[in-house]
């Protein structure tokens, strides 16, 4: 049967593990210029609905890097943007490709090329859910901090696709998360409850609340992610005022651990979830984080095709 990474719920915790140690194993190997392999004689679709800096670009340097072939296919050059259905062009691809990295507005699209498509559909973000950024956030925290169990990650800000895949991605390796969000925008219960019966196993902590300072109250993780996503533009004036207080800035960085360090999954818009301060000061590991995109899709990659 074909495996896909639709959301972190695809995988064991063990899997997670795995993931993250292959991850390791190829960065490794790309920074000492040896040869992969894993993607010999394989050629991978991107199909991408939204724009991406990060994603794509990673995937593709990923891809290129173990030995297989990109194909970027903006869905804007598709027959998908004159009303082909999804579920016609994951067949034509399940044909022409060996796997799908996908990037889409609504999960229900990534759900129909894992389907149809019968190759494995890799999320590169939908509305619910961004697994490969999470696995990547997590690898990085494991660069910087070594073990991840018993570690806390505060995410301040919007219960989005971000926040959902780091919920499972904590609790997949036994860290804790507290959820910060203002009470309109928290992460789905779907996604919590799920979160919530991985960490009984992993004996992580999940914890929701309303006010940012007790989330970020001795944390070792600042995280947090644009309050305005792409597809939520018409929202923006009303978002920007809601989020009021959810900024990460040299005071909630006072509240958490010493030694605590700062994400972005970007892009970010400083002076609003988060300041130029912080991003750029000693406590960021953002730029580190952006790397590691790259390692950590080719660490998937890996996982998929690798021996
Ligand atoms: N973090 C991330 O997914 O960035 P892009 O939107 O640039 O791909
Ligand atoms: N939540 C953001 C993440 C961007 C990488 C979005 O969906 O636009």
């Amino acid at each position: 049967m074909t495996r896909s990474l639709r959301t972190l719920k695809d995988i064991t915790s063990q899997e997670f593990t795995q993931i993250l140690e292959r991850t390791g194993r190829v960065k490794a190997a790309i920074k000492s210029r040896k040869p992969i392999g894993s993607l010999d004689n394989r050629v991978v679709a991107l199909l991408f609905e939204k724009p991406s800096t990060r994603t794509r670009a990673s995937f593709e340097s990923a891809i290129a890097r173990l030995g297989g072939t990109p194909v970027y296919l903006p869905s804007a050059d598709l027959q998908m943007k004159r009303g082909e259905p999804v579920k016609d062009t994951a067949r034509m691809f399940g044909n022409y490709f060996d796997a799908i990295v996908a990037r889409v507005y609504s999960h229900q699209t990534i759900l129909e090329l894992d389907e149809f498509a019968g190759v494995p559909i890799i999320n590169g973000l939908c509305n619910l859910a961004h697994p490969t950024q999470a696995i990547c956030d997590l690898f990085t925290v494991k660069e910087v901090k070594g073990d991840l169990k018993g570690l806390t990650l505060a995410y301040i800000g919007d219960g989005n696709n971000v926040c959902h895949s780091l919920l499972l991605a904590c609790a997949h390796a036994g860290m804790n998360i507290n959820v910060g969000c203002p009470d309109a925008y928290g992460p789905k219960e779907e996604f919590v409850n799920y979160a919530k019966d991985i960490a009984q196993k992993s004996g992580s902590k999940i914890a929701i609340m309303s006010d940012p300072r007790e989330a970020a109250c001795s944390s070792d993780v600042l995280y947090t992610d644009t309050w305005v996503s792409m597809g939520e533009e018409s929202e923006k004036e009303k978002k920007l005022k809601d989020f009021q207080g959810y900024q990460i800035n040299k005071e909630l960085l006072g509240l958490a651990n010493r030694g605590a360090i700062i994400m972005h999954c970007l892009p970010a818009y400083r002076g609003y979830e988060i300041t130029e301060e912080v991003m750029e000061g000693p406590n960021s590991v953002i730029w580190q984080q952006g790397e590691n995109k790259m390692h950590a899709a080719a660490g998937v990659l890996d996982f998929f095709f690798g021996k």
